[in-house]
């Protein structure tokens, strides 16, 4: 097991009716600005509802809406100009991942000159205090809610990024999964491939071996695999989607990571697939994981064997009479057929990815230094080549 810190100052408050917590955490704040995205809040009320809780406590509301999926820079730069010419002390973002990031994105830059290049090029320490912010989250996929990473793509130079900053976690998160009854199919499937790739990835970074991380990880995975199968068939379960919601939180709340590397290479490549096309992120990962460890079990014992427990242990494959490398490759098919059976599969030429991006976007994928599968920007550029 690696050495770690753990650090998580998000307050958490999960189940049911937790909304009425907006009025003990926005104590004291002057003038609110309520984040959202393409309208689901207004459509379903939710809106109204926090608007009403954010005057209740003396505050005035600014509105921010029109976050859109991948959001871009130049969204954060009118939210950041907004918030500074309102005073906004406060800013609530009430939506999924998109609206999350811009959220935090926007309390930096409002605060921060230059704040593309310094946090999301160069990646620099955070030396301004951005503006306090929390969440309520409408739908579960990228567990935004726990971390401090803003993933935002500069249109302008094709370019999607993010670095989890801990001044960027948000104060507190509401996490009421009654709210998610109303995500879309389309969005339940990718948030939900989303998860499982959170947690795939996690397990198949350095060090892999019996460490409490993967025994947890490979619990996470059975979850989210049968909760969406119940959610599919019945979109109002309680469970099913509290255990969603949990675990895309727990997923991408630094917990799951302590003990491993958590180097996340197939969401290195899917932000420059969003970055070309701006597909939506769960389906661009759907397009390509099962491929990527198809074409990495062969550079590395470590990861066979890997793939072996995650073949037995997630997806139930009896090893018996069968050698490593033909119980890995089961896994990764059963991990495949899943994919495609959930209709989270699409191929990538499917996402808007054409010929002349392909390099373009294996160029631009950042490479992380993993022991146990050594990639280069060609390996990338057949892998993209293989998924179209
Ligand atoms: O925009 P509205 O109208 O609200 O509709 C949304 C949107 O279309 C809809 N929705 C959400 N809750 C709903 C609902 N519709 C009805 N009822 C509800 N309760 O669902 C859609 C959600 O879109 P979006 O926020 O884009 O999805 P997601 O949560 O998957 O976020 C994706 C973004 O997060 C980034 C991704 O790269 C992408 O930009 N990520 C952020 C991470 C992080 N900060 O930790 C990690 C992830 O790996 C990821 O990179
Ligand atoms: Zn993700």
């Amino acid at each position: 097991m690696n050495d770690f810190v753990f650090q998580n100052p998000t307050r958490f408050y999960f189940g049911r009716k937790q909304l009425q917590h907006i009025t003990d955490e926005l104590m004291g704040a002057k003038t609110v600005m309520i984040a959202y995205g393409g309208g689901s809040v207004k459509k379903t009320g939710l809106y109204d509802r926090i608007a009403a809780l954010v005057e209740g406590v003396g505050a005035r509301v600014v509105e921010f809406g029109g976050i859109m999926g991948n959001p871009t820079w130049t969204k954060v730069e009118e939210g950041a100009a907004l918030a500074n010419d309102e005073g906004v002390d406060f800013i609530l973002g009430v939506g999924g991942g998109s609206v999350m990031d811009c959220t935090k994105a926007i309390s930096l830059a409002a605060r921060q000159d230059n704040a593309w290049k310094k946090h999301w090029v160069r990646f620099e320490p955070i030396i301004v205090d951005p503006i306090p912010h929390g969440f309520v989250v409408t739908c579960a996929g990228t567990g935004s809610e726990g971390n401090g990473g803003a993933v935002i793509t500069n249109e302008k130079t094709h370019v999607k990024t993010g670095k989890d900053y801990p001044e960027l976690n948000a104060r507190f998160a509401i996490l009421e999964p009654e709210l998610t009854f109303t995500v879309p199919r389309e969005q339940t499937i990718a948030g939900s491939y989303d998860i499982l790739s959170h947690l795939m990835e996690i397990y198949f970074s350095e060090p892999v071996g019996d460490a409490l991380a993967d025994n947890l990880l490979e619990a996470a995975m059975r979850t989210v695999i049968k909760s969406l199968e119940v959610v599919l068939e019945k979109p109002e379960d309680y469970q099913a989607r509290a255990n969603l919601m949990w675990a895309s939180s727990l997923a991408e709340n630094r917990i799951l990571k302590c003990g491993k590397n958590g180097l996340f290479q197939v969401h290195m490549i899917e932000h420059q697939i969003g970055a070309y096309t701006d597909c939506v992120h769960g389906f661009g990962l759907a397009a390509i994981q099962a491929p990527y460890y198809r074409f990495i079990k062969v550079t590395s014992a470590l990861m066979t064997w890997q793939l072996r427990r995650f073949a037995i242990n997630v997806w139930g494959i009896n090893p018996e009479g069968k050698a490593d490398i033909d119980i890995a490759i089961e896994g990764i098919d059963a991990l495949q057929a899943w994919t495609e059976k959930v209709g989270a599969y699409r191929t990538l030429g499917e996402l808007g990815v054409t010929e002349d991006m392909i390099p373009k976007i294996a160029r631009s994928t950042t490479i992380l230094p993993m022991k146990f599968c050594k990639l280069n920007s060609d390996d990338i550029e057949i892998l993209l080549e293989q998924c179209l």
